[in-house]
C-alpha cells in the first residue's frame, strides 16, 4: 500500500477527462493535478518549447511526494515522454502506448485513425508505437486544431451546427479511408464522443486515450504494490493562471462539482 498521491498534468483543463476515468477506476487514490493555463495551448508548439514546459510541469508535481505521474496531455505524451522518463526515477505514463495497444487489439481491418493536435500528429509517435506492436496496422493521422478552442467555448454538443460542421470537414475524409478504429489522441476529444461518433458511424470504434492511460496506471500501481488503501480519495487542482475560471471549466471536464477551490501556481519558479 502506498498513500502518496498520483500527479497528473496537462496544458490546461483538458487532462481532467483522464482524471475522471482515474477517479472511476481508482477512487481511493489522492490526485494532484496541474493545468498550465498560463501557457495553454501546447498543441501547436515546437518540440523544444514543449520539453521546457513539460520539465517545469513535472518539477512542480515533484515538489509533492508523489508516487507516479500520468501525463494526460496528448501533446506532451507524443513529444517528451522518453526524456521525462529518463530524467525521473518514478513511473511516468503517457497516453500513446495504452491507446495504441487498445487500437491494435480492436482493429479488424488493420486500419486505425488518429486525431490529435498538430504537434502530436507531427511527432509520428502513434505510427512508431503501433508499428512496434503490429507492423501490419496502418495509421492514418489527422490534426484537428479547431476542436480544442470549440470545446473550451462550450461548442461540443450534438446539434451544435458549428462543431458538427467542423467535425464533418475534419472527419469525413478519414471515414472514407475505411478505418474501423479511431484514437481520440487529445484531452478534449472525449467531450466530442457523440459528435465524432455521428460522423464516423457505428462501425468505427472510438478509443479514449486518457481512459486507456488511466487503466495502464491502474495496472502499474497494482503490479508495483503501490495502490492506496481503501479510503475516499481526494483531488487537488492547481493552475498557473486564472484559477477561478479554471475551476468553472474544470467541473465541465470532470462532470462533477469541485469540492474545493483551484490553487494558483507560479510555474516560472519551477
Ligand atoms: N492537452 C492538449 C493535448 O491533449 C490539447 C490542448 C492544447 O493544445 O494544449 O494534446
Amino acid at each position: 500500500m502506498d498513500q502518496r498521491p498520483v500527479g497528473v498534468f496537462d496544458s490546461g483543463v483538458g487532462g481532467l477527462t483522464a482524471v475522471r476515468e482515474l477517479r472511476k477506476l481508482l477512487p481511493s487514490e489522492n490526485i494532484i493535478y496541474f493545468g498550465d493555463s498560463s501557457r495553454v495551448p501546447y498543441g501547436g508548439r515546437s518540440a523544444e518549447i514543449l520539453l521546457k514546459y513539460a520539465r517545469q510541469d513535472v518539477h512542480f508535481l515533484r515538489s509533492f511526494d508523489i508516487k507516479a505521474i500520468l501525463v494526460a496531455c496528448g501533446t506532451v505524451s507524443t513529444t517528451c515522454l522518453p526524456v521525462l522518463r529518463q530524467e525521473n526515477d518514478l513511473p511516468i505514463l503517457g497516453v500513446v502506448e495504452p491507446a495504441c495497444r487498445r487500437a491494435a487489439a480492436v482493429t479488424k481491418k488493420r486500419r486505425v485513425g488518429l486525431i490529435a493536435t498538430a504537434a502530436s500528429v507531427r511527432s509520428g509517435a502513434y505510427e512508431r508505437c503501433i508499428a512496434a506492436i503490429d507492423p501490419a496496422v496502418e495509421v492514418i493521422a489527422k490534426a484537428c486544431p479547431l476542436f480544442v478552442p470549440l470545446v473550451e467555448n462550450g461548442r461540443y454538443k450534438l446539434g451544435d451546427v458549428v462543431i458538427e460542421t467542423v467535425a464533418r470537414e475534419y472527419l469525413e475524409p478519414l471515414r472514407q479511408t475505411g478505418i474501423d478504429t479511431l484514437i481520440l489522441g487529445c484531452t478534449h476529444y472525449p467531450l466530442l464522443t457523440e459528435v465524432i461518433g455521428r460522423v464516423m458511424g457505428s462501425g468505427v470504434t472510438l478509443i479514449n486515450a486518457g481512459a486507456e492511460a488511466a487503466r495502464a496506471l491502474q495496472e502499474t500501481l497494482q503490479s508495483g504494490d503501490m495502490l492506496a488503501a481503501e479510503q475516499v480519495g481526494d483531488a487537488t487542482l492547481y493552475a498557473s493562471d486564472q484559477p477561478s475560471d479554471f475551476g468553472v471549466m474544470a467541473s465541465r471536464f470532470l462532470q462533477e462539482e469541485l469540492k474545493k477551490p483551484v490553487l494558483p501556481v507560479d510555474i516560472d519558479r519551477y
